[in-house]
């Protein structure tokens, strides 16, 4: 990614070496500030209050928290219960377990005092591959947006529909959803962004909107309940959302709201894709009930912060003094109303047998597809197993 002209990740080391530097989310898009996380509570502490948020960025800060806990003890013990602090930061993005699962795996066998460098050594690695993987999944995604400007004959950009953040911000970098965008756009293919405001947190109206206009995406914010209407009226080609954790079945846990749109799209037949890489997969849940679904704070819903005309930021009350107030944060889409997984390996089914033929290593219940990954070809349009 390219802020003002210089690249970052969403995520590195700091220069001393062992610190590790952040972007802090929730300044933007009216503030760029970059925070150091020095110690495994600065990282669950940043995953916790979404400094730091997206399924892949929430896995890779995770990782390096345990690699900060571990300089002050990488005792068994001490491991343990800093990957305990670190899991129960955030509930539902599969990501983090993964993250702390390869890193605690790494850690074994290895002795006390030369586990630092190599949990360093995993934590980049995982970032690394995460690139990779969001690279890949740009790579594939184009050919469903060019396919869809092929289908439009020469009628204006493709329109795509996108629920939450789930670019560069919510990964190291590319993203998934938006990797495609990306990809497409700077490859000249004319291209238009929907972005949901994505209440009560407003990923989409503060950090998609951002990221787009920074890469130079043409794009226009809408109410989240706007969706449907323009789907009816045709003017959206393609959705394109990413994925807190998805499960075997194909039945995806996103942002919530994202039900809803998939259940739009299904009705007027417009293509639903899902955007993720394998690290976002639950490769043993098959049951959208059992998916641990984050209640979030109510002072989410019952105020709302902006920027003041002076530049400072407000915050105000926008339901009844005493309201109550529910606030899920994601909701599960049954894989019937999904076109198709677009994944760092290609595009295939929402079922186990599109998943297991793209990642047939995981069939056994062993090995870990992590990258170098093998490029399965892309099929499009609308999935295929
Ligand atoms: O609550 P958030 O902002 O962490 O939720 C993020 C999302 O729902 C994204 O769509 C998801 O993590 C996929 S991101 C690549």
């Amino acid at each position: 990614m390219r802020i003002r002209g210089r690249r970052y990740r969403t995520i590195w080391l700091a220069a001393d070496g062992w610190s590790v530097k952040v972007i802090d989310q929730t300044r933007l898009p009216h503030a760029f500030v970059v925070r150091r996380l020095t110690s495994l509570g600065d990282a669950a502490e940043a995953i916790r209050t979404m400094v730091v948020r997206g399924a892949p960025l929430i896995g890779a800060t995770a990782a390096y928290g345990l690699c900060l806990g571990a300089r002050e003890d990488a005792s068994d013990r001490s491991l343990d219960v800093g990957r305990e602090t670190l899991l129960a930061a955030r509930p539902t993005a599969i990501n983090l377990r993964w993250a702390l699962d390869k890193l605690r795996g790494v850690a074994r066998g290895v002795p006390v005092e030369e586990r630092v460098g190599v949990l360093y050594a995993a934590a980049a690695e995982i970032c690394d591959a995460d690139v990779r993987a969001c690279e890949a999944i740009g790579r594939h995604g184009v050919e469903l947006i060019r396919a869809a400007k092929v289908g439009k004959r020469g009628r204006g950009p493709v329109n795509i529909l996108t629920h939450c953040n789930a670019g560069w911000l919510a990964t190291v970098d590319w993203g998934t959803a938006l990797a495609p965008v990306y990809a497409a756009h700077d490859k000249g293919i004319d291209l238009h962004v929907w972005v949901d405001e994505t209440r009560p947190r407003n990923q989409g109206a503060n950090l998609t909107a951002w990221e787009l206009a920074q890469h130079g995406v043409p794009y226009t914010v809408i109410p989240d309940n706007a969706g449907g209407h323009l789907m009816q009226r045709g003017e959206v080609d393609l959705c394109i959302t990413g994925t807190d954790r998805t499960l075997i079945s194909g039945d995806v846990c996103n942002k919530i709201g994202t039900y809803l749109k998939a259940l739009a799209a299904k009705d007027t037949g417009v293509p639903f894709y899902v955007a993720l890489p394998h690290s976002s997969v639950d490769w043993e849940e098959t049951t959208g009930s059992a998916v641990p679904i984050e209640e979030r704070p109510e002072r989410e819903v019952t105020h709302v912060e902006g920027r003041a005309p002076d530049g400072s930021t407000v915050v105000v009350r926008v339901t009844p003094e005493g309201s109550p107030v529910a606030n899920h944060a994601f909701d599960i889409t049954p894989a019937r109303l999904v076109t198709g997984l677009l994944t760092d390996r290609g595009l295939c089914d929402a079922s186990p047998a599109g998943l297991f033929r793209l990642f047939p290593e995981r069939r056994a219940g062993k090995g870990d597809p992590s990258p170098p990954a093998r490029m399965a070809e892309s099929r499009v349009p609308g999935g295929g197993g």
